[in-house]
Protein backbone atom coordinates (compact mmCIF):
# COMPACT_ATOMS: atom_id res chain seq x y z
CA UNK A 1 0.00 0.00 0.00
CA UNK A 2 3.32 2.00 0.89
CA UNK A 3 4.78 1.53 -2.06
CA UNK A 4 1.90 2.05 -3.86
CA UNK A 5 1.50 5.48 -2.85
CA UNK A 6 4.53 6.64 -3.25
CA UNK A 7 4.58 5.77 -6.92
CA UNK A 8 1.67 7.62 -7.23
CA UNK A 9 3.14 10.52 -5.63
CA UNK A 10 6.10 10.15 -7.98
CA UNK A 11 3.76 10.11 -11.02
CA UNK A 12 2.10 13.12 -10.27
CA UNK A 13 4.80 15.33 -9.32
CA UNK A 14 6.29 15.60 -12.33
CA UNK A 15 3.16 15.85 -14.03
CA UNK A 16 2.53 18.68 -11.56
CA UNK A 17 5.84 20.11 -12.37
CA UNK A 18 5.10 19.92 -16.15
CA UNK A 19 2.32 21.47 -15.70
CA UNK A 20 3.86 24.58 -13.70
CA UNK A 21 6.23 25.03 -16.66
CA UNK A 22 3.74 25.16 -19.10
CA UNK A 23 1.85 27.35 -17.39
CA UNK A 24 5.27 29.72 -16.79
CA UNK A 25 5.94 29.34 -20.59
CA UNK A 26 3.18 30.07 -21.88
CA UNK A 27 2.83 33.46 -19.48
CA UNK A 28 6.56 34.25 -20.86
CA UNK A 29 5.78 33.44 -24.25
CA UNK A 30 4.27 36.19 -26.11
CA UNK A 31 2.58 39.54 -25.37
CA UNK A 32 -1.34 40.03 -25.09
CA UNK A 33 -3.52 41.78 -27.56
CA UNK A 34 -4.03 44.98 -25.48
CA UNK A 35 -2.47 47.99 -23.32
CA UNK A 36 1.14 47.47 -23.23
CA UNK A 37 2.41 47.18 -19.73
CA UNK A 38 1.73 51.09 -18.43
CA UNK A 39 1.11 51.83 -21.83
CA UNK A 40 -1.09 54.30 -20.66
CA UNK A 41 1.70 55.77 -18.41
CA UNK A 42 -0.68 56.17 -15.40
CA UNK A 43 2.13 54.02 -13.83
CA UNK A 44 3.84 57.20 -12.61
CA UNK A 45 7.63 57.93 -11.91
CA UNK A 46 8.73 58.80 -8.36
CA UNK A 47 8.29 61.93 -7.22
CA UNK A 48 12.42 62.38 -6.50
CA UNK A 49 12.73 61.24 -10.18
CA UNK A 50 11.23 63.97 -11.93
CA UNK A 51 12.44 67.61 -11.80
CA UNK A 52 9.27 69.81 -12.51
CA UNK A 53 8.09 67.26 -15.57
CA UNK A 54 11.22 66.17 -16.57
CA UNK A 55 11.79 62.64 -15.99
CA UNK A 56 15.37 62.36 -14.87
CA UNK A 57 16.02 58.42 -14.55
CA UNK A 58 16.33 56.11 -17.70
CA UNK A 59 14.13 54.03 -15.95
CA UNK A 60 11.90 56.10 -14.09
CA UNK A 61 8.76 55.61 -15.81
CA UNK A 62 7.49 51.94 -14.95
CA UNK A 63 8.15 49.24 -18.13
CA UNK A 64 9.90 51.49 -19.87
CA UNK A 65 13.43 52.86 -20.78
CA UNK A 66 13.83 56.31 -21.69
CA UNK A 67 16.42 58.66 -23.09
CA UNK A 68 17.08 62.23 -23.69
CA UNK A 69 14.67 65.36 -22.24
CA UNK A 70 11.47 63.22 -21.95
CA UNK A 71 8.49 65.02 -19.39
CA UNK A 72 5.37 63.07 -17.63
CA UNK A 73 2.65 65.08 -18.53
CA UNK A 74 -0.32 65.42 -16.12
CA UNK A 75 -3.56 66.52 -17.65
CA UNK A 76 -4.47 70.46 -16.92
CA UNK A 77 -0.85 70.86 -17.34
CA UNK A 78 -0.01 74.05 -19.43
CA UNK A 79 3.13 75.42 -21.30
CA UNK A 80 2.62 79.36 -21.56
CA UNK A 81 -0.89 79.84 -22.17
CA UNK A 82 -1.39 75.94 -24.14
CA UNK A 83 -3.04 73.59 -22.23
CA UNK A 84 -1.49 70.57 -23.11
CA UNK A 85 -3.92 67.65 -23.62
CA UNK A 86 -4.27 63.86 -22.39
CA UNK A 87 -6.47 61.65 -24.46
CA UNK A 88 -7.24 59.34 -21.51
CA UNK A 89 -6.30 58.45 -17.52
CA UNK A 90 -4.64 61.65 -16.36
CA UNK A 91 -0.78 61.16 -17.31
CA UNK A 92 0.77 61.51 -20.87
CA UNK A 93 4.78 61.55 -21.70
CA UNK A 94 6.51 64.02 -24.20
CA UNK A 95 9.32 63.53 -25.99
CA UNK A 96 11.81 66.38 -26.73
CA UNK A 97 14.28 66.96 -29.10
CA UNK A 98 16.14 63.43 -30.26
CA UNK A 99 14.09 62.28 -26.73
CA UNK A 100 12.91 58.42 -27.19
CA UNK A 101 11.29 56.48 -25.24
CA UNK A 102 11.59 52.35 -25.37
CA UNK A 103 9.97 49.13 -24.12
CA UNK A 104 10.96 45.23 -24.51
CA UNK A 105 8.64 42.98 -26.05
CA UNK A 106 7.59 39.43 -25.77
CA UNK A 107 6.62 38.24 -28.95
CA UNK A 108 5.91 35.23 -31.03
CA UNK A 109 8.79 35.02 -33.79
CA UNK A 110 7.99 35.04 -37.46
CA UNK A 111 4.21 36.37 -36.47
CA UNK A 112 3.16 40.01 -37.81
CA UNK A 113 1.91 42.34 -34.92
CA UNK A 114 0.25 45.82 -35.28
CA UNK A 115 0.80 48.96 -32.73
CA UNK A 116 -1.86 51.11 -32.21
CA UNK A 117 -0.62 54.77 -30.29
CA UNK A 118 -1.88 58.37 -29.86
CA UNK A 119 0.00 61.00 -30.64
CA UNK A 120 -0.28 65.10 -30.83
CA UNK A 121 1.44 67.83 -31.68
CA UNK A 122 2.37 71.16 -29.17
CA UNK A 123 4.61 73.84 -30.25
CA UNK A 124 6.23 72.93 -34.06
CA UNK A 125 4.19 72.68 -37.16
CA UNK A 126 6.15 69.25 -38.62
CA UNK A 127 6.27 67.04 -35.95
CA UNK A 128 7.54 63.45 -36.79
CA UNK A 129 7.89 60.00 -34.87
CA UNK A 130 10.30 57.46 -35.48
CA UNK A 131 9.06 53.87 -35.06
CA UNK A 132 11.71 51.05 -34.80
CA UNK A 133 10.88 47.32 -34.06
CA UNK A 134 13.99 46.58 -35.80
CA UNK A 135 15.40 45.98 -38.73
CA UNK A 136 12.16 48.23 -39.42
CA UNK A 137 12.00 51.22 -38.94
CA UNK A 138 9.24 54.46 -40.36
CA UNK A 139 9.01 58.19 -39.61
CA UNK A 140 5.83 58.97 -39.22
CA UNK A 141 4.24 62.56 -39.47
CA UNK A 142 1.98 63.94 -36.77
CA UNK A 143 0.05 66.31 -38.14
CA UNK A 144 -3.42 66.77 -35.80
CA UNK A 145 -5.65 67.45 -39.04
CA UNK A 146 -7.89 64.52 -38.72
CA UNK A 147 -9.39 65.05 -34.96
CA UNK A 148 -10.52 68.39 -32.41
CA UNK A 149 -9.33 66.97 -29.78
CA UNK A 150 -5.87 67.49 -30.83
CA UNK A 151 -5.10 63.95 -30.61
CA UNK A 152 -4.54 61.19 -33.74
CA UNK A 153 -4.24 57.66 -32.97
CA UNK A 154 -1.74 55.79 -35.26
CA UNK A 155 -1.08 52.21 -36.29
CA UNK A 156 2.08 50.81 -37.42
CA UNK A 157 3.01 46.83 -38.54
CA UNK A 158 5.80 45.01 -38.12
CA UNK A 159 6.97 41.46 -38.38
CA UNK A 160 8.60 39.89 -35.12
CA UNK A 161 12.35 38.54 -36.67
CA UNK A 162 12.63 37.00 -32.80
CA UNK A 163 10.74 35.96 -29.29
CA UNK A 164 11.74 39.58 -27.49
CA UNK A 165 12.13 42.89 -29.63
CA UNK A 166 12.57 46.30 -28.46
CA UNK A 167 10.09 48.65 -29.74
CA UNK A 168 11.69 52.47 -29.82
CA UNK A 169 9.67 55.21 -30.06
CA UNK A 170 12.20 58.88 -31.16
CA UNK A 171 10.95 62.06 -31.66
CA UNK A 172 13.79 63.31 -34.28
CA UNK A 173 13.04 66.66 -33.97
CA UNK A 174 15.25 69.78 -33.91
CA UNK A 175 13.61 72.18 -32.24
CA UNK A 176 14.54 75.64 -31.04
CA UNK A 177 12.86 75.16 -27.38
CA UNK A 178 14.70 71.36 -26.47
CA UNK A 179 11.31 70.55 -24.63
CA UNK A 180 8.83 70.80 -27.74
CA UNK A 181 7.90 67.60 -29.27
CA UNK A 182 4.84 65.59 -29.51
CA UNK A 183 2.59 64.03 -26.49
CA UNK A 184 1.96 60.39 -26.48
CA UNK A 185 -0.02 58.30 -24.68
CA UNK A 186 -1.78 54.54 -25.01
CA UNK A 187 0.26 51.95 -26.98
CA UNK A 188 -1.56 48.90 -27.67
CA UNK A 189 -0.45 45.99 -29.84
CA UNK A 190 -2.57 43.29 -31.78
CA UNK A 191 -1.75 40.23 -33.45
CA UNK A 192 -2.21 39.89 -37.23
CA UNK A 193 -3.16 36.66 -38.53
CA UNK A 194 -2.22 36.30 -41.95
CA UNK A 195 -5.30 37.43 -44.24
CA UNK A 196 -7.80 34.61 -45.13
CA UNK A 197 -8.67 34.25 -48.75
CA UNK A 198 -12.52 33.70 -49.03
CA UNK A 199 -14.69 32.04 -50.93
CA UNK A 200 -15.76 34.19 -54.23
CA UNK A 201 -13.04 37.07 -53.38
CA UNK A 202 -10.14 37.21 -55.07
CA UNK A 203 -9.27 40.28 -53.04
CA UNK A 204 -8.22 39.72 -49.35
CA UNK A 205 -9.39 41.50 -46.00
CA UNK A 206 -12.11 43.00 -48.98
CA UNK A 207 -14.51 43.87 -45.83
CA UNK A 208 -11.70 45.58 -43.38
CA UNK A 209 -12.68 42.96 -40.43
CA UNK A 210 -8.45 42.81 -40.09
CA UNK A 211 -6.81 45.80 -39.27
CA UNK A 212 -5.35 47.52 -36.09
CA UNK A 213 -5.89 48.03 -32.25
CA UNK A 214 -9.04 50.27 -31.77
CA UNK A 215 -9.27 51.56 -28.35
CA UNK A 216 -13.04 51.17 -26.85
CA UNK A 217 -12.92 54.69 -25.76
CA UNK A 218 -11.68 56.76 -28.28
CA UNK A 219 -13.53 57.76 -30.68
CA UNK A 220 -11.39 58.75 -33.33
CA UNK A 221 -10.48 55.89 -35.64
CA UNK A 222 -7.02 55.07 -36.39
CA UNK A 223 -4.90 56.38 -38.77
CA UNK A 224 -3.02 54.13 -41.67
CA UNK A 225 -0.10 56.56 -42.35
CA UNK A 226 1.87 55.77 -45.61
CA UNK A 227 3.99 53.08 -46.06
CA UNK A 228 6.74 51.78 -48.48
CA UNK A 229 5.82 49.25 -51.02
CA UNK A 230 7.94 46.23 -49.47
CA UNK A 231 6.31 46.81 -45.29
CA UNK A 232 3.59 45.03 -44.09
CA UNK A 233 0.29 47.50 -43.14
CA UNK A 234 -1.54 46.85 -40.08
CA UNK A 235 -5.01 46.13 -43.23
CA UNK A 236 -2.54 44.20 -44.71
CA UNK A 237 -2.61 42.69 -48.13
CA UNK A 238 -4.01 46.37 -48.33
CA UNK A 239 -1.18 49.04 -48.84
CA UNK A 240 -1.51 52.81 -47.96
CA UNK A 241 0.34 54.93 -51.02
CA UNK A 242 1.21 58.20 -50.69
CA UNK A 243 3.89 60.77 -49.77
CA UNK A 244 2.47 62.10 -46.28
CA UNK A 245 -0.99 61.63 -46.07
CA UNK A 246 -2.83 58.63 -44.16
CA UNK A 247 -6.00 56.77 -44.27
CA UNK A 248 -8.21 56.28 -41.53
CA UNK A 249 -9.39 52.98 -39.88
CA UNK A 250 -13.06 53.21 -38.52
CA UNK A 251 -15.51 50.87 -36.07
CA UNK A 252 -19.08 50.50 -36.58
CA UNK A 253 -19.17 51.44 -32.59
CA UNK A 254 -18.26 55.08 -33.24
CA UNK A 255 -19.11 55.19 -36.92
CA UNK A 256 -21.85 54.28 -39.26
CA UNK A 257 -19.67 51.35 -41.07
CA UNK A 258 -21.18 50.26 -44.41
CA UNK A 259 -20.49 46.24 -43.79
CA UNK A 260 -18.99 44.35 -41.15
CA UNK A 261 -17.44 45.89 -38.14
CA UNK A 262 -15.31 47.71 -39.27
CA UNK A 263 -14.25 49.75 -43.11
CA UNK A 264 -11.77 52.83 -44.02
CA UNK A 265 -12.62 56.15 -44.42
CA UNK A 266 -10.50 57.79 -47.28
CA UNK A 267 -9.49 61.28 -45.33
CA UNK A 268 -7.20 62.85 -47.82
CA UNK A 269 -8.28 62.94 -51.21
CA UNK A 270 -6.35 62.42 -54.02
CA UNK A 271 -2.98 62.21 -52.26
CA UNK A 272 -3.59 58.74 -51.01
CA UNK A 273 -4.44 55.65 -52.58
CA UNK A 274 -5.41 52.29 -51.15
CA UNK A 275 -4.31 49.53 -53.46
CA UNK A 276 -4.36 45.67 -53.40
CA UNK A 277 -2.83 43.43 -55.70
CA UNK A 278 -4.49 40.20 -56.83
CA UNK A 279 -3.51 37.19 -59.12
CA UNK A 280 -5.32 37.58 -62.24
CA UNK A 281 -5.62 35.61 -65.10
CA UNK A 282 -4.65 37.92 -68.50
CA UNK A 283 -7.70 37.71 -70.92
CA UNK A 284 -10.57 37.05 -68.21
CA UNK A 285 -13.30 39.20 -67.24
CA UNK A 286 -13.73 40.37 -63.53
CA UNK A 287 -15.49 42.30 -61.91
CA UNK A 288 -14.86 45.02 -58.36
CA UNK A 289 -17.61 45.45 -56.48
CA UNK A 290 -17.27 48.08 -53.43
CA UNK A 291 -19.60 49.91 -51.07
CA UNK A 292 -18.51 53.84 -50.93
CA UNK A 293 -20.48 56.41 -48.73
CA UNK A 294 -20.22 57.97 -45.78
CA UNK A 295 -18.78 57.31 -42.21
CA UNK A 296 -22.24 59.24 -40.43
CA UNK A 297 -18.96 61.37 -38.82
CA UNK A 298 -20.40 65.36 -40.06
CA UNK A 299 -18.78 64.67 -42.88
CA UNK A 300 -20.99 66.55 -45.92
CA UNK A 301 -20.99 67.32 -48.96
CA UNK A 302 -20.28 66.29 -52.97
CA UNK A 303 -18.29 62.97 -52.51
CA UNK A 304 -16.29 60.46 -54.97
CA UNK A 305 -14.65 57.56 -54.78
CA UNK A 306 -12.92 56.35 -58.04
CA UNK A 307 -11.64 52.86 -58.30
CA UNK A 308 -8.86 51.75 -60.90
CA UNK A 309 -8.13 48.08 -62.28
CA UNK A 310 -5.75 47.18 -65.41
CA UNK A 311 -7.04 49.85 -68.13
CA UNK A 312 -10.11 50.33 -66.75
CA UNK A 313 -12.00 52.34 -63.69
CA UNK A 314 -14.72 53.81 -62.38
CA UNK A 315 -16.27 56.98 -60.80
CA UNK A 316 -18.84 56.70 -57.70
CA UNK A 317 -20.41 59.74 -56.89
CA UNK A 318 -22.19 60.36 -53.20
CA UNK A 319 -23.61 63.13 -51.87
CA UNK A 320 -23.62 63.05 -48.04
CA UNK A 321 -25.05 64.83 -44.97
CA UNK A 322 -23.15 63.59 -42.79
CA UNK A 323 -25.51 60.84 -41.17
CA UNK A 324 -24.31 57.74 -42.76
CA UNK A 325 -25.67 55.69 -45.72
CA UNK A 326 -23.71 54.40 -48.71
CA UNK A 327 -24.11 53.45 -52.91
CA UNK A 328 -22.46 50.30 -54.46
CA UNK A 329 -19.99 50.62 -57.49
CA UNK A 330 -18.79 48.25 -59.85
CA UNK A 331 -15.93 47.86 -62.10
CA UNK A 332 -15.75 45.36 -64.76
CA UNK A 333 -12.59 45.02 -66.74
CA UNK A 334 -10.07 42.32 -68.41
CA UNK A 335 -7.21 41.32 -66.61
CA UNK A 336 -4.14 41.55 -68.49
CA UNK A 337 -1.17 40.36 -66.61
CA UNK A 338 -0.50 37.59 -63.89
CA UNK A 339 -1.51 40.27 -61.18
CA UNK A 340 -3.62 43.04 -61.26
CA UNK A 341 -3.37 46.37 -58.74
CA UNK A 342 -6.60 47.60 -57.59
CA UNK A 343 -6.53 51.18 -56.47
CA UNK A 344 -9.13 53.16 -54.70
CA UNK A 345 -8.69 57.55 -54.40
CA UNK A 346 -11.43 59.48 -53.29
CA UNK A 347 -11.86 62.54 -55.72
CA UNK A 348 -12.80 65.02 -53.35
CA UNK A 349 -11.34 66.83 -50.60
CA UNK A 350 -13.89 67.41 -47.61
CA UNK A 351 -13.67 68.85 -44.53
CA UNK A 352 -16.00 68.90 -41.31
CA UNK A 353 -17.38 72.22 -39.93
CA UNK A 354 -14.55 72.04 -37.35
CA UNK A 355 -12.03 72.03 -40.01
CA UNK A 356 -10.67 68.86 -39.83
CA UNK A 357 -10.20 66.25 -43.05
CA UNK A 358 -12.59 63.59 -43.79
CA UNK A 359 -13.96 61.89 -46.64
CA UNK A 360 -15.67 58.68 -48.11
CA UNK A 361 -16.01 55.68 -46.53
CA UNK A 362 -15.19 52.46 -48.76
CA UNK A 363 -16.21 48.84 -47.43
CA UNK A 364 -16.87 45.33 -48.58
CA UNK A 365 -14.73 45.27 -51.66
CA UNK A 366 -15.05 41.81 -53.56
CA UNK A 367 -13.39 40.66 -56.60
CA UNK A 368 -14.56 37.85 -58.95
CA UNK A 369 -13.88 36.20 -61.82
CA UNK A 370 -17.06 37.14 -64.17
CA UNK A 371 -16.19 34.03 -67.18
CA UNK A 372 -15.96 31.05 -64.49
CA UNK A 373 -19.65 30.04 -64.63
CA UNK A 374 -20.26 30.12 -68.79
CA UNK A 375 -16.98 28.22 -69.06
CA UNK A 376 -17.88 25.86 -66.87
CA UNK A 377 -21.04 25.36 -67.93
CA UNK A 378 -19.44 25.41 -71.62
CA UNK A 379 -17.53 22.37 -70.28
CA UNK A 380 -20.40 20.46 -69.36
C1 LIG B 1 15.98 71.03 -12.09
O1 LIG B 1 15.88 71.84 -13.23
C2 LIG B 1 16.31 73.17 -13.02
C3 LIG B 1 15.99 74.00 -14.25
O2 LIG B 1 16.10 73.28 -15.41
C4 LIG B 1 17.81 73.15 -12.71
O3 LIG B 1 18.28 74.46 -12.50
C5 LIG B 1 18.04 72.28 -11.48
O4 LIG B 1 19.43 72.17 -11.23
C6 LIG B 1 17.43 70.92 -11.64
N1 LIG B 1 17.51 70.18 -10.39
C7 LIG B 1 18.04 68.98 -10.30
C8 LIG B 1 18.00 68.35 -8.96
O5 LIG B 1 18.53 68.37 -11.25
C1 LIG C 1 10.09 54.22 -6.42
O1 LIG C 1 10.45 54.22 -5.06
C2 LIG C 1 10.21 53.00 -4.38
C3 LIG C 1 10.54 53.19 -2.91
O2 LIG C 1 11.64 54.05 -2.73
C4 LIG C 1 11.04 51.89 -5.03
O3 LIG C 1 10.79 50.65 -4.39
C5 LIG C 1 10.67 51.80 -6.49
O4 LIG C 1 11.50 50.86 -7.15
C6 LIG C 1 10.84 53.13 -7.17
N1 LIG C 1 10.32 53.04 -8.53
C7 LIG C 1 11.00 53.39 -9.61
C8 LIG C 1 10.31 53.22 -10.92
O5 LIG C 1 12.12 53.86 -9.55
C1 LIG D 1 14.86 55.85 -36.65
O1 LIG D 1 15.32 55.12 -35.53
C2 LIG D 1 16.15 54.02 -35.84
C3 LIG D 1 16.46 53.28 -34.57
O2 LIG D 1 16.76 54.13 -33.52
C4 LIG D 1 17.39 54.51 -36.56
O3 LIG D 1 18.18 53.41 -36.92
C5 LIG D 1 16.98 55.29 -37.79
O4 LIG D 1 18.12 55.83 -38.41
C6 LIG D 1 16.05 56.40 -37.41
N1 LIG D 1 15.59 57.08 -38.62
C7 LIG D 1 15.50 58.40 -38.72
C8 LIG D 1 15.05 58.93 -40.03
O5 LIG D 1 15.78 59.16 -37.80
C1 LIG E 1 3.17 35.06 -65.10
O1 LIG E 1 3.59 34.13 -64.12
C2 LIG E 1 4.58 33.25 -64.58
C3 LIG E 1 4.84 32.22 -63.49
O2 LIG E 1 4.34 32.60 -62.27
C4 LIG E 1 5.82 34.04 -64.97
O3 LIG E 1 6.79 33.15 -65.42
C5 LIG E 1 5.46 35.03 -66.02
O4 LIG E 1 6.57 35.81 -66.34
C6 LIG E 1 4.32 35.90 -65.59
N1 LIG E 1 3.87 36.73 -66.71
C7 LIG E 1 3.58 38.01 -66.59
C8 LIG E 1 3.09 38.69 -67.82
O5 LIG E 1 3.67 38.62 -65.54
Amino acid sequence: MGRGREMALMSARPAALFLVVCVAARAALAIQDGLLPNGNFEQAPNKSQLNGSRVMGRYAIPHWEISGFVEYIGSGQKQGDMLLPVPEGAYAVRLGNDASIQQRLPLKRGTHYSITFCAARTCAQTEQLNITVAPESDVLPIQTVYTSSGWDCYSWAFKARHSTETFIVHNPGVEEDPACGPLIDLFAIKTLPPPQRLKDNILRNGDFEQGPYMFPNTPWGVLLPPMDEDDYSPVSPWMIMSSTKSIKYVDSAHYKVPHGAHAVELVSGLETALVQDVPTVPGRPYRLQFAAGDAGDGCAGSMAVQAYAARGSVRVPYQSRGKGGCTRGALDFTAIANQTRVAFVSMSYNMKTDGTLCGPVLDDVSLVCTRTHRARRLLL
